[in-house]
């Protein structure tokens, strides 16, 4: 399968570094993150091959363990962090409940595998991401994981370790299933808890609810815009593909966070990703 069967090159030609086409999609990426913590490309990739994808995770979901724990909206997530007072944002417990679908998992032919494993599309997020170099996230579970939820399953209010994601909305529930977000909630000199407890109460004004179609590549500033994904409605399900990168080659994730997420632990590099 070619890149022009996956991605609307004629829209977003990321195999041409030279293209206008190119440093404009760049620059709309850049843009809308520094805007607002978030940019979606629309119609990223083509139809057909957005169904395609979905097949695939329809077809792999059964697979997978559902996860639920506790949840908290700081890291480590599934504990307080510290010592802080009854009701304070950092003490505020949620449950967390979804699904993964490890890279390993993907077939050969795959259209998400393909996409994350095409060299310019790498060398495109890096463009993005302003760095000088960028490698496919070596884990063999984590570096293209399809996330999914089933009816119910919610991810909470959070903050993320990672500057960064990249994410393809694969499938969208009828009814539910919202990514929903506080653009730069907080700063690396303010935490910012009183319009955090706003957002945990549901009395804020600066939560946005995102709209997004199968297919649209989404680009997140998450670490410092607080947001979660709502729950799928009954008989619904959400599945994003997760595209993940590292600055340095080879790094693969913890066992303890393998099994954390994916209920299972593969430790062993797949060989299809170069670097
Ligand atoms: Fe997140």
């Amino acid at each position: 399968m070619a890149l022009d069967s996956i991605v609307d090159v004629a829209r977003y030609p990321i195999q041409d570094v030279d293209s206008p086409g190119f440093e404009s999609a760049v620059a709309e990426a850049r843009a809308g993150l520094a805007e607002d913590g978030c940019a979606v490309l629309k119609g990223f990739v083509l139809a057909e091959a957005a169904a395609a994808m979905a097949a695939e995770g329809e077809r792999l979901r059964d697979a997978t363990i559902p996860v639920e724990r506790a949840f908290w909206p700081y890291p480590p997530y599934q504990r307080a962090d510290g010592d802080w007072p009854d009701g304070h944002p950092r003490t505020r417990r949620a449950l967390r409940r979804n699904r993964f679908v490890g890279y390993d998992m993907l077939g050969d032919r795959s259209p998400t595998r393909l996409l994350y494993e095409t060299p310019a599309m790498t060398e495109f997020v890096r463009e993005v991401a302003g760095v000088d170099v960028l490698y496919p996230y070596a884990d063999p579970l984590g570096a293209c994981a399809l996330s999914i939820q089933e009816a119910g399953e919610a991810l909470p209010w959070h903050f993320d370790v990672t500057h960064f994601v990249v994410s393809l909305l694969v499938h969208e529930p009828e009814e539910g299933g919202r990514f929903q977000y506080a653009p730069y909630l907080r700063s690396d000199d303010d935490e910012n808890y009183d319009d955090v407890t706003r957002v945990l109460d549901g009395t804020s004004d600066r939560v946005v609810d995102l709209d997004m179609r199968p297919g649209d590549l989404q680009f997140f500033e998450g670490r410092h815009s607080m947001h979660r994904v709502t729950a799928p409605a009954p008989g619904t399900w959400r599945c994003i593909a997760l595209l993940s990168y590292c600055e340095k080659p080879g790094v693969i994730g913890s066992e303890e966070t393998q099994r954390h997420l994916y209920g299972r632990v593969n430790r062993e590099p797949l060989l299809r990703i170069a670097g």
